[in-house]
């Protein structure tokens, strides 16, 4: 016999960035983050995990291609879900599966992106999200969704982020075996529904410098990580859920900008400096800047991750269409600099 389950996992984009570990091995970060969660027909991954007394090795395949699971990362999701795993009984085909069983059977997971891998978004946070959720499901793990994304967390810190739709805080938590570091709903994908996500796909390109060893070399030596940690993000955590309360575009907006580029302020305060953004990307900066500053209100907010693809929030559908245009305008659809556009709303992971 085979038992299977399937769980399908959106991507969550930063509006306060999460930068740096105060823990390495239990990913535990150095101040709070608030994110977005995307819809998931754009930037998805689903990811089926099958359990059978014939498989004799833990074996994961991603986008059909076998991938090793000997990680210290994948090792400790599957130890942390294995622990919570309880009974399982499926009479139609005469499965019952203990508790203690769960310890000895071996899982077979594969795991697909509805994205191009080589679009330069391929993002940890989806995938090991979905992991963990898949497993859970199939071991009949009774954790709920924060207890599960603190599980999520231990593969990749964004990871825990995209076990809810909607506006997600991740608490970074005061205990040192992290059991409080996990992500709670602010507000569900309804809340704030106007709201329109464009991403500009500015390089295909695989990172240079990864996250994981990027904020590993920032911690160790940017003074405005220090600065960020303990002075800027604690006050800047609150106005954000405020202005998401209160859908206050305005200062979503101006809090979203300035978090992106204190993150990258940091990465050149690091030493040596790491440069995610390109001079296509600063273009954007520029041009977005320039017509939130014409307009009575910010039409559109900006934030960029490890890497130079811009993603934009545009206030409401008017807003997005005007955002494409002008984007067109400036990098034609034949152009060097840019390559596509996703366009997508929040959802429900
Ligand atoms: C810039 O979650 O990829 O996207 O915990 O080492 O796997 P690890 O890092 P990761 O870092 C994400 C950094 C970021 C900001 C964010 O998503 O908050």
């Amino acid at each position: 016999w085979v038992l299977m389950a399937t769980a399908q996992t959106p991507t969550n984009i930063a509006v306060i960035k999460y930068w740096g570990k105060r823990d390495e091995t239990l990913i535990l970060p150095v101040n709070d983050s608030i994110s977005v969660t995307l819809d998931p027909n754009h930037l998805c991954t689903t990811t089926t995990v099958a359990v059978s007394p014939t498989f004799n090795q833990d074996r994961m395949w991603l986008n059909g291609k076998e991938i090793s699971l000997s990680g210290g990362r994948f090792q400790n999701c599957l130890r942390e879900i294995r622990t919570r795993a309880c009974d399982v009984e499926d009479n139609k085909k005469g499965i019952k599966i203990t508790k203690e069983d769960w310890g000895k059977l071996h899982l077979h997971i594969a795991s697909y992106n509805n994205f191009p891998t080589a679009a330069g978004l391929a993002s940890s946070a989806a995938g090991f999200a979905c992991l963990v959720y898949a497993l859970g499901k199939l071991m009949n793990v009774k954790e709920d969704e924060s207890q599960l994304s603190a599980i999520a967390r231990q593969g990749s810190g964004s990871a825990c982020r995209s076990l809810f739709g909607g506006f997600v805080k991740w608490i970074m938590g005061k205990e040192d075996n992290g059991s409080d570091s996990l992500a709670v709903q602010l507000v569900d994908e309804k809340h704030w529904d106007d709201l329109v996500i464009v991403i500009a796909v500015v390089s295909s390109r695989q990172k240079e410098t990864s996250s994981t060893s990027g904020m590993r070399e920032s911690v160790e030596t940017s003074l405005l990580l220090q600065h960020r940690a303990k002075e800027i993000v604690p006050k800047r955590t609150l106005q954000m859920e405020e202005a998401i309360k209160n859908c206050d575009f305005a200062s979503f907006s101006r809090l979203t900008c300035a978090d992106s580029n204190q993150f990258h302020a940091v990465c050149l305060d690091t030493s040596p400096p790491i440069f995610y953004m390109n001079d296509t990307s600063h273009r954007i900066i520029s041009i977005i800047e320039k017509w939130n500053r014409s307009e009575e209100a910010p039409q559109v907010a900006y934030t960029f991750d490890a890497g130079p693809n811009a993603v934009m929030i545009a206030r409401n559908r008017k807003a997005a269409t005007l955002l494409i245009q002008r984007l067109l305008y400036y990098f034609p659809p034949n152009s060097d600099d840019l390559n596509s556009y996703i366009i997508g709303d929040q959802s429900i992971a």
